[in-house]
C-alpha cells in the first residue's frame, strides 16, 4: 500500500509519500535534491538503524552528490542551539552551497532542529522530511514548523520553513520503542479531537490494533492525519487562524514538559493530559459536556497515555508557563478548547482562575 498526498501552498507545493521502502527508494525522493550536497541529520538512536540505507540509496541514485551523516545526541533536552550549531558545522565542512540539502532523519526532535537549521544557513536552504516516529509522521514532519526549545519554554526559538517533501517510511516504525509510538498516538487522537468526530470513533474502534501496530490501520491513521493536517496548513500556514487548532491541549502540555525539565514526559504524553485538561475546562466553562471528556479520558487510557500529570507538579508554576505560550495576546491567555469531540474554537481573555482550577 503507498499513500501520495499534496501539501499545497500559495507560493510552494510538495508531495507527502505514506509507503513502505521509501528509504531506499531514491528514485521517490531524488528530485527534491537540486544541488551536489546533502547533509542527512538524524539522532544517536536513528542514525545506527536507517542513516546508512539513506545514504547508500542516495549515492547509487546520485553519485554526483556529496553526502555525509550527523547524528545529534537523542531526546528533547537536546532540541536546543547546540544541536543546531552542529548542523551548521557540518553543512560548513561539507562545503554546502545554496542549492544543498538537508535530509532530516528520525523523530520530531530531529525535523524540527534539522529544518531550522536548514532555515538559516545561507538564509534558507531546501530540505526534506524521513519520519520515523508515529508523532513525526502524523503532524511534525508536515506544515514546515521548525525550531528549538528555550529554557524558558517549548518551541521558542524557530521559523517557518516548508519542507521539499515528506517521506514516510512505514517500516521504520518496527523499531519504535512502545511508548514512542502510544505518545505519537496522542497526536492521532489530537486530530479527531480537532475536527473529526468519525475519526475519534474509528480510533475508538481501532486502540487495540493500533496499539498492535497493525499495518493497514496505522496507514489508515496516518493518512488521515496528513489529510487534515495537509488542508489546515494550506488555508492558514502562518498560524493567524484555523492552524492555531492544530495545538489542542499543547499550552498545558508545553508548561508540564517545561516544567518537569523535558525528561519525565515525552511531548506525545504531555499533550495527552493537557488536551484532557483542555476538555475539563471546556466542560467547567460550559462549553461542552463531561461525558466528551469522559470519552476522551477512556480512549487516552485505552491507549496507555497518561490522563493526569505526574505527582508534584507547582500549578502555580505551570500557569506562569502558560503565560509564555506563542498564542497568547495581551498578556491575555488564549486557549483551544472544545464545544465536544471534534469541535475546537480558540477562545480569548480565559480567567486564571478556572485554569487553575483544572490544572
Ligand atoms: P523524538 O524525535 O525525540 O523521537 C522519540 C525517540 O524515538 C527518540 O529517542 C528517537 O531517537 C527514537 N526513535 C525515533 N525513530 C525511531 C525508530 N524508527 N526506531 C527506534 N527509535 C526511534 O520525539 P518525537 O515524539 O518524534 O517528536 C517530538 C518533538 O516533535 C517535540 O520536540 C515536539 O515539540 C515536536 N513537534 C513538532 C511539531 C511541528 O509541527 N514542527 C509538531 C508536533 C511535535
Ligand atoms: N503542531 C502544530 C502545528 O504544526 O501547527
Amino acid at each position: 500500500m503507498s499513500t501520495s498526498l499534496e501539501v499545497d501552498l500559495a507560493a510552494h507545493r510538495y508531495p507527502i509519500r505514506i509507503a513502505r521502502g521509501l528509504l531506499d527508494a531514491a528514485t521517490d525522493w531524488r528530485g527534491a535534491l537540486r544541488g551536489r550536497h546533502a547533509l542527512i541529520v538524524s539522532d544517536s538512536n536513528v542514525a545506527p538503524l536507517y542513516a546508512r540505507r539513506l545514504q547508500d540509496a542516495l549515492t547509487h541514485a546520485a553519485g554526483e552528490v556529496h553526502v555525509t551523516t550527523l547524528a545529534l545526541p537523542a531526546g528533547e533536552a537536546h532540541k536546543n542551539l547546540d544541536g543546531v550549531a552542529a548542523v551548521l558545522d557540518a553543512l560548513a565542512t561539507l562545503g554546502a552551497t545554496r542549492d544543498a540539502c538537508v535530509l532530516a532523519l528520525g523523530g520530531g526532535v530531529v525535523g524540527d532542529i534539522a529544518g531550522f537549521a536548514a532555515a538559516c544557513w545561507m538564509r534558507g536552504i531546501d530540505y526534506v522530511q524521513f519520519p520515523t516516529t508515529l508523532l513525526a509522521m502524523v503532524d511534525s514532519s508536515v506544515g514546515g514548523k521548525t525550531g528549538i526549545d528555550h529554557p524558558a519554554g517549548k518551541n521558542l526559538i524557530g521559523a517557518f520553513h516548508q519542507p521539499r517533501a515528506v517521506m514516510a517510511d512505514l517500516d521504520t516504525l518496527s523499531t519504535l520503542p512502545d511508548r514512542e509510538l502510544r505518545a505519537g498516538i496522542a497526536e492521532v487522537v489530537k486530530t479527531a479531537c480537532i475536527g473529526d468526530a468519525g475519526f475519534f470513533a474509528w480510533l475508538e474502534a481501532h486502540a487495540d490494533a493500533l496499539l498492535a501496530r497493525d499495518a493497514a490501520v496505522l496507514e489508515h491513521a496516518i493518512t488521515t492525519c496528513c489529510r487534515f493536517k495537509a488542508g489546515v496548513v494550506a488555508r492558514d500556514e502562518r498560524e493567524t487562524g484555523e492552524r492555531a487548532l492544530l495545538n489542542f491541549g499543547h499550552t498545558f502540555g508545553h508548561a508540564l514538559e517545561v516544567e518537569t525539565g523535558y525528561d519525565t514526559l515525552l511531548h506525545g504524553e504531555a499533550v495527552a493530559i493537557g488536551m484532557l485538561q483542555a476538555a475539563r475546562l471546556s466542560a467547567q466553562l460550559g462549553m461542552a459536556g463531561a461525558d466528551d471528556s469522559e470519552r476522551l479520558r477512556a480512549l487516552l487510557l485505552r491507549c496507555g497515555l497518561p490522563a493526569q500529570p505526574p505527582p508534584g507538579v507547582d500549578t502555580v508554576a505551570l500557569l506562569a508557563r502558560m503565560q509564555l505560550d506563542k498564542k497568547n495576546r495581551a498578556g491575555a491567555l488564549r486557549l483551544i478548547l472544545w464545544r465536544g469531540i471534534g469541535r475546537t474554537e480558540i477562545v480569548s481573555d480565559v480567567e486564571e482562575s478556572a485554569v487553575l482550577a483544572v490544572l
